[in-house]
């Protein structure tokens, strides 16, 4: 099993806000037996340019990485970012940059206000101008948009669709993660975590589920989709 949105990376957004926070939160993804994590620090075109947010991003790795003989085991890890919404992203300069490791895989978040479709005109360019793959992060947050572009999104054979843990382990949106699994639309997981207690890192626990009610295969496609990522960022 592979997480591919998470902010362990200490000190650079919400997320885990220390080293040794960072280090527990992959001692925690190790005892779930997470194979390979992606680094998603949060990135908002109004608060840095990529080159900023890169810089950044690479000083808290370092720091992390410093650290990391602490631990006597660790996954496989590469770094990404999670790329929020903004309007002309398709045409931003650098957009590229902000990539899993040195693959052409994009994570992005799509806004949460109300969709016009003009938001999604703009990631399929990012897909069929930049020729980037888009990963669409947790799209159940999303179910209460507007169907027809919601539909738009999950339809588009070149988007990567990516729930988080939580919608399996949710009372209300259990059901409906099953649903979503059984019908093969789930390509990758993440555990979306920030920290060690309101939003740690629980994979395991929604692989519990999965593995209960998948019997199409649909686990072993997301680890597929989740390798080849890794293959390509490494
Ligand atoms: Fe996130």
């Amino acid at each position: 099993m592979f997480d591919v949105h998470c902010h362990i990376l200490p000190g650079i957004d919400d997320g885990s806000r220390d080293v040794e926070m960072s280090l527990e939160m992959l001692r925690r993804e190790t005892e779930q037996d997470i194979e390979g994590v992606v680094f998603t620090p949060h990135f908002y075109a109004a608060q840095n340019d990529p080159e900023t947010f890169l810089r950044r991003r690479d000083r808290a790795l370092k720091e992390l990485e410093a650290s990391l003989n602490e631990l006597p085991k660790i996954p496989k890890y590469t770094v990404g970012s999670e790329v929020h919404y903004f309007r002309g992203m398709s045409r931003a300069d650098g957009l590229e940059d902000l990539c899993i490791g040195n693959s052409d895989y994009i994570l992005i978040e799509m806004p949460f206000r109300d969709w016009q479709p003009v938001f999604v005109d703009e990631i399929e360019e990012i897909s069929t101008v930049l020729g980037l793959k888009v990963i669409i992060a947790h799209i159940e947050r999303y179910f209460d948009q507007d169907k027809k572009l919601v539909k738009r999104i999950i339809e588009n054979p070149n988007f990567l669709i990516q729930c988080n843990a939580e919608f399996f382990l949710e009372k209300k949106t259990a059901s409906k993660a099953v649903k979503f699994l059984k019908k093969g639309k789930i390509d990758l997981l993440g555990s979306d975590s920030h920290n060690l207690d309101d939003r740690k890192p629980n994979l395991a626990e929604a692989l519990a589920i999965i593995e209960k009610y998948d019997k199409k295969g649909a686990l072993d496609h997301i680890n597929r989709m989740s390798r080849s990522i890794f293959d390509q960022a490494i």
